[in-house]
């Protein structure tokens, strides 16, 4: 379970020790992933942690390794850790935003990459990953993200094809805005979806509603799953606008002959 430190891999992990799966939490933050794993021995469940920043090359390796020493052969790999940098693309460093492709979708085909050999030699198991709403509805300033999003999208979908007749299930799990720390700048008071929570709350989902659709596909596997499923609805709606309303985002074509 990636990035399980803190928000929606917080309580995922919670919600899955709570069905009884043994788990090692991965992030960076020792303390907090500490904190974690306390709070699930203390509701009577079963976790270790793991520090291994994902977006280094030999993570993935070290941490099935160190999975198949603590757990034995491995039954679900969960891909949530992440991380999103609101800015327009032509002002980011580019070893920034290719440490943000690294961890939002590299890290995760390179832990699917180190853990499937062991899902299909036991022939049961399951890879969910925490993908986002953004991969319908990309957001500016965060196209680095939301193409990453849509990439784990394609990935998990194909690879379910790939794989699931020989026992092993891929999920895709999108959701819309959760009030976490996403986004969070050292410089923040407050990190911008729990502002946005606070100024609209109904708009912001809890991790715990995550968590739920995630223990959700444990007894019922899906290629993608959409949350909540009100959005899954209103998307379709949205994209029979877009035509009328997405027009005045799009930029001109540039110049006369269509040649930039
Ligand atoms: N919040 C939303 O509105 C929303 C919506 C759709 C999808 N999502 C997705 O949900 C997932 C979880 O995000 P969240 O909202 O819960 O954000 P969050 O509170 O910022 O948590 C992100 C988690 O990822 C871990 N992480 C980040 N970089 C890492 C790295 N290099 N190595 C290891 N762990 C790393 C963090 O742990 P450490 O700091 O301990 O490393 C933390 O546990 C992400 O994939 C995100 O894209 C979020």
């Amino acid at each position: 379970m990636t990035g399980a430190s803190r928000g929606i891999g917080a309580a995922v992990a919670r919600a899955l020790a709570r069905e009884g799966l043994e788990l090692l939490l991965v992030g960076r933050d020792e303390v907090r992933l500490s904190e974690v794993s306390a709070e699930i021995a203390a509701a009577g469940g079963k976790a270790s942690t793991l520090v291994q920043d994902l977006s280094a090359a030999e993570a993935a390796e070290t941490v099935a390794r160190v999975a198949v020493e603590r757990l034995g052969v491995p039954y679900l790999l969960v891909n949530n850790a992440g991380i999103a940098t609101a800015q327009r693309f032509d002002r980011r460093p580019r070893g920034e935003w290719e440490r943000e492709l690294t961890t939002d979708l590299l890290a995760p085909l390179r832990l699917t990459y180190a853990f499937l050999p062991l899902l299909l030699q036991r022939r049961r198991g399951q890879v969910i990953f925490i993908g986002s709403a953004s991969a319908d509805r990309p957001l500016p300033r965060l196209a680095v993200y939301s193409g990453a999003k849509a990439a784990v999208r394609g990935f998990g979908r194909a690879l379910d094809l790939e794989v699931a007749r020989r026992g092993v299930r891929v999920s895709v799990v999108e959701p819309v805005y959760v009030r976490t720390e996403l986004g969070r700048r050292p410089s923040d008071s407050e990190a911008p979806l729990e502002r946005l929570a606070r100024e609209h709350p109904r708009a912001v989902l809890e991790p715990a509603v995550v968590a739920r659709a995630v223990v959700r596909l444990l007894y019922h596997p899906r290629p993608l799953v959409r949350v909540p499923l009100a959005w899954a609805a209103s998307r379709l709606l949205l994209e029979a606008l877009d035509p009328l309303f997405g027009a005045r985002r799009q930029l001109p074509p540039p110049g006369g002959d269509g040649r930039g």
